[in-house]
């Protein structure tokens, strides 16, 4: 591998391969794609460098089934675990992920013990409590991915209604990734013009519905698997602001130790991420109606904190 910033990937399935593939494309990293199962990270990784000689970049891609290839790596991004069929929320994961989680991280402290982790598997707030309970960590270096993309996946669909090109549109969605997740209409524009002002407010309540169920809708489409290019890419999204120090304002899965009235535990807040991980949590100001969200939608990732606690193995 090269002098570049080093990114292992874990986990090499429809997640994982597609933030490999997206690292890649933005050519500023070597990727180490790790999986359990022997042949498919490496499988992948000869097809994408491959791939790499006709989009001619010159950042590198390996696969592997042995921790000791991801040796120091800057950034680890853990895709491990199952995933959502029909009819399961993510919460049904939690005690086959938390097992999975809990033997990757220690892999992960023992060959890269100055890396920034970045979760996501699901029960995503769960197992970032997960990885951090586990790793010893500061928790300024185990950041959760969720809020990039239901953020996402809000914007796609308001650019699908308002046919307007979704550069423009931004939003913020906080809270844990899950049905009670917390889309901010007040801190939703198009090119700086207020959501509110586009939309009438009972048409925006079933674009936000939607956008909650965004997962669950993938899912039963796809039937045998969640969805993964958007995953993939909003997990790389906040590899390259740490490499970079872009200190980006994004929406991630953070130890919050006070702030939004939210104590010591895991859930998504506005946050700038930067070489450190995260930087700072933004306070930003919530109507009373959103804050009660958010502190209900972290009331629930806490039961499920304290099922993982009760399991006696972390
Ligand atoms: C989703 C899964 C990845 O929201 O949590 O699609």
């Amino acid at each position: 591998m090269s002098s570049n910033p080093k990114i292992s990937i874990i986990g090499a399935g429809n997640v994982g391969a597609s933030a490999a593939y997206r690292a890649l494309e933005l050519d500023f990293c070597d990727v180490v794609l790790l999986d359990i199962v022997e042949g498919l990270p490496q499988g992948k990784a000869l097809d994408m460098t491959q791939m790499l000689s006709v989009t001619g970049v010159s950042s590198q891609v390996i696969g592997t089934n042995s921790y000791d290839d991801t040796k120091d790596s800057d950034v680890v991004i853990i895709t491990s675990g199952l995933a959502r069929k029909p009819g399961m929320s993510r919460d049904d994961l939690v005690s086959t992920n938390t097992k999975i989680i809990k033997d990757v991280t220690e892999q992960v402290v023992k060959f890269s013990p100055n890396s920034k982790i970045i979760v996501v598997t699901n029960p995503l707030d769960a197992m970032t409590y997960v990885a951090h309970k586990v790793s010893g960590f500061p928790k300024e270096r185990v950041v959760g991915m969720a809020g990039i993309l239901d953020s996402a996946r809000f914007k796609a669909f308001l650019s699908m209604e308002l046919n307007t090109s979704v550069s423009k549109i931004e939003t913020l969605v906080l809270g844990g990734h899950g049905d009670d997740m917390v889309p901010l209409k007040n801190y939703t524009t198009v090119s700086g013009v207020p959501i509110s002002q586009l939309i009438e407010d009972s048409r925006l309540s079933d674009i936000i519905q939607r956008t909650r169920d965004g997962g669950a809708e993938i899912v039963k489409l796809l039937k045998t698997g969640s969805a993964f290019y958007a995953p993939g890419v909003s997990a790389v999204e906040m590899a390259y602001s740490i490499i970079f120090d872009e200190r980006k304002l994004l929406p991630c899965c953070v130890f919050s130790s006070g702030q939004y009235k939210i104590n010591e535990q895991f859930v998504g807040l506005p946050v700038i991420l930067s070489s450190k991980g995260v930087e700072q949590i933004v306070e930003i100001k919530l109507s009373e109606d959103e804050h009660k969200e958010l502190l209900e939608s972290a009331s629930h990732v806490k039961e499920l904190c304290d099922l993982i606690d009760s399991f006696g193995i972390l």
